[in-house]
């Protein structure tokens, strides 16, 4: 396969910049799709830590053509902040498509979670959710208009004076139309030179054969259409979201990398089944450093779940699963899996479209012996000890999908290829 998506199969946090950084070594392209600087995708090369928000994870590699599509936020702030941690050479090319995150995004995103209360999302306070929704409101600035100085004015101006009002009803502070103007035109002299028509130049490359990657960010369960509704993100990243948001056709995607955490995660509110707390919850948080990449919040922390992953599997279809973090798990005596739910005395392998019914919904476990041995030098399947091979085993044969690489520590080099997908 030539060109993969690198899916998040959980609710996010799974290690796909990882992912996408190791496979990224035999790509030509890292093209990101969706979301925007609520992601954090962190990549360890030779023990040098790199937290990625917006950029593509490809960007820390001179060769590679790095690419923000037409389906991403852009907060331009982060982006000037983001690109002065590079400190080497990189290629990129940004949407003209694209939307802006303006600052009375996260001012909303703030108000508005504020006014939820206690069934607040737990959202990022980014002001991802607001962008998206002046996108389907068709009242969002995109790149060609931010980069345009006059359209750019006009446009801020009657937005400024709109959301000052809603932002008054809530009682929230508001932000002043000229100091945004004023800041955002120099952001937008530095996106400039970027920006293109994506569209054309991936169905170049594509003409030209070049291997290509998409990062999804965030996770299938956090999916607009598809996850835990409403305790989701604004944007879909799946794998049937790639054609749409990279403007290329449906059938050029060959294939998906569906990445898995060896238990679950999850940051914000709303229904995990297998939600672990106390002691061994404290303990796999702490192990794994299981705090966010974005906000710094710690991470709720749960069994694997397969009912989740063959959701995912047939809501975004997924090749090959990657599973990460398993060296977290070592030193516990027994690994649960959840195999299904029961809801109301029934036994369900599917997620309830109704939040109320899946907060009902009880996991049904099997009981794996895990493993002593230290395995964060391991370098190939056969050194692995026999019962972390059974576990993986497991999940491959519960989820239906072949585990074709896994990871057992942070670094690009704790990565183990089972079979060479992408080629
Ligand atoms: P992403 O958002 O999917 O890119 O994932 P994050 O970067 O937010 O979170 C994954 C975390 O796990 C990061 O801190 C990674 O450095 C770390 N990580 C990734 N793979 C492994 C692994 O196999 N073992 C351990 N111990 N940490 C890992
Ligand atoms: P990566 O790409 C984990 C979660 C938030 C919240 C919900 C909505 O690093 O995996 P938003 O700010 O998007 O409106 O928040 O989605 N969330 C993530 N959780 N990893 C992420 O990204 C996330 N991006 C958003 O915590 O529950
Ligand atoms: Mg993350």
């Amino acid at each position: 396969m030539k060109r993969m998506v690198v899916v998040g199969t959980q609710w996010g946090d799974e290690g796909k910049g990882k992912i996408t950084d190791y496979l990224a070594q035999k790509a030509d392209v890292v093209v990101r799709y969706q979301g925007g600087n609520n992601a954090g995708h962190t990549v360890v090369i030779k023990g040098e830590k790199h937290s990625l928000h917006l950029l593509p994870s490809g960007i820390l590699s001179e060769t590679i053509e790095n690419v923000m599509a037409n389906g991403m936020v852009i907060n331009p702030k982060a982006f000037v902040d983001e690109i002065k941690t590079i400190k080497t050479p990189f290629k990129l090319s940004i949407s003209d498509r694209a939307h802006i995150v303006l600052p009375y995004h996260p001012e909303l995103d703030k108000a508005y979670e504020k006014h939820k209360g206690d069934e607040k999302i737990g959202t990022t306070h980014k002001g991802i959710g607001p962008a998206y929704t002046d996108k389907a409101a068709r009242i969002g600035i995109r790149v060609s208009t931010f980069i345009h100085k006059e359209r750019f004015y006009k446009e801020l101006k009657e937005l400024v004076e709109q959301k000052n009002f809603e932002l008054s009803h809530y009682d929230h502070p508001n932000v002043d139309f000229e100091s945004i103007y004023q800041e955002y035109r120099s952001y937008a002299d530095v996106m400039a030179p970027y920006v293109k028509d994506t569209s054309v130049y991936l169905n170049q490359l594509i003409e030209q054969d070049k291997r290509i990657l998409f990062e999804g960010a965030q996770g299938v369960l956090l999916c607009l259409d598809h996850g835990t509704y409403p305790y989701v993100t604004s944007s879909s990243p799946t794998a049937s979201s790639v054609p749409l948001n990279s403007g290329i056709a449906p059938w050029l995607v060959e294939g998906a990398i569906g990445v898995t955490k060896a238990y679950t995660t999850r940051v914000g509110s709303g229904p995990m089944p297998s939600e672990i707390l106390g002691d061994l919850a404290h303990y796999i948080r702490e192990v794994g450093r299981e705090y966010g990449t974005t906000t710094g919040r710690p991470r709720r922390i749960g069994w694997l779940d397969t009912v989740i992953l063959r959701h995912t599997k047939r809501v975004s279809g997924l090749s090959y699963l990657a599973v990460t973090l398993l060296d977290v798990l070592t030193g516990i005596d027994e690994l649960k899996i959840v195999t299904h739910y029961e809801l109301n005395g029934k036994e369900i392998d599917r997620i309830p479209a109704d939040i109320e019914d899946f907060m009902q919904a009880k996991p049904v476990y099997i009981t794996l012996p895990g493993w002593k041995e230290d395995i964060t030098k391991v370098t190939s399947w056969e050194e692995l000890p026999i019962h972390a091979k059974e576990y993986l085993k497991k999940i491959e044969s519960l989820v239906g999908v072949p585990i074709g690489m896994f990871s057992v520590g942070p670094d690009r080099d704790q990565t183990i290829m089972v079979t060479n997908f992408f080629e």
